[in-house]
């Protein structure tokens, strides 16, 4: 097996790929797009507003069933009826479910000389009430420590529900100036250890510049990709050294390569159970 064969890389619709997963995946963790007219390479990001909602509510539901955690980023725009949508899963499950509001604060966000800018944005976290976490995991330094108090405790403290993570803009290492947003390493990294344990499997279902990928490389997890940009799956694939799968829509046949690029895996019909990825 080769260093990476335990990532996997789909050029589908991620309502796809959730639809034919078998079992459960350890964690998602979603970034979709904003629908606020970003210019990707395939995706339109500009769907009317009823449609985008009813898009979000179909992957939650579909993807609650598939996985023990959701973190999900989404932008405030969209805050009261992700709400409801929460909600609605809430009043569903009951107390199977259990929902943490956290929020990414940023420092690069967009000025605004007439108004507040806006300098956060919205992570949830839902989750299954018996699933685990791994708060030593995500440690930082106290402030007591910071201050060589020596009450502090030696390992740090777990941090609160603020993600303070910078936007990936400018010169940033981290940027793939190929994608048009793109999440912190550091913000996934710590929802990642806080939910996971290494070798657990991890599903971005709208993977943009593969930020989950390069982080579940870094910390020992498995992570499945899914993306229907091509474009941004062969840099990804390229990147990575990864095979792009295909899997057919629901009810028809798979199509083949699009391309002569030889990572697109032609009329590929690989299916889950999941363990087939270890
Ligand atoms: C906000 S970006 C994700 C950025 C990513 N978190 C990162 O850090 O690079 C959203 C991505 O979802 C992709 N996308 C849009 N609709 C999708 C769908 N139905 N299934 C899979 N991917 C989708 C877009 O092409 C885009 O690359």
């Amino acid at each position: 097996m080769s260093e990476y064969s335990k990532h996997r890389l789909f050029n589908n619709d991620c309502l796809d790929v959730l639809r034919q997963i078998k079992g459960r995946v350890d964690c998602i963790f979603a970034d979709p797009p904003d629908n606020i007219g970003l210019k990707y390479s395939a995706h339109r990001d500009d769907l009317a507003d009823e449609d985008y909602i009813a898009f979000l509510q179909e992957w939650l539901w579909h993807a609650i069933r598939k996985t023990l955690c959701i973190w999900l980023s989404y932008n405030t725009k969209w805050w009261a009826n992700v709400g409801r949508i929460i909600t609605e899963i809430e009043a569903h499950f009951g107390s199977s479910i259990e929902v943490k509001q956290c929020v990414q604060t940023f420092t690069f966000g967009q000025h605004n000389c007439h108004d507040l800018g806006n300098n956060h944005r919205p992570l949830l976290r839902i989750r299954w009430s018996d699933s685990l976490l791994y708060p030593d995991a995500i440690r930082v330094p106290s402030r007591r420590q910071l201050n060589g108090d020596k009450r502090a405790d030696p390992r740090g403290r777990v941090p609160g529900d603020v993600f303070d993570f910078p936007r990936v803009v400018g010169n940033s290492k981290q940027r793939r100036r190929w994608c048009p947003t793109q999440l912190n390493e550091g913000l996934v990294e710590r929802c990642l250890l806080l939910t996971t344990k290494p070798g657990d499997l991890v599903l971005d279902p709208f993977a943009g510049s593969g930020t989950t990928l390069r982080v579940c490389k870094r910390i020992d997890r498995r992570c499945i990709l899914v993306e229907t940009s091509p474009d941004y799956c062969e840099k990804i694939a390229e990147e990575h050294d990864l095979e792009i799968e295909k899997l057919p829509a629901e009810g028809r046949a798979v199509e083949g390569s699009r391309s002569s690029n030889s990572r697109f895996l032609k009329g590929q019909q690989t299916l889950f159970p999941l363990e087939e990825a270890a």
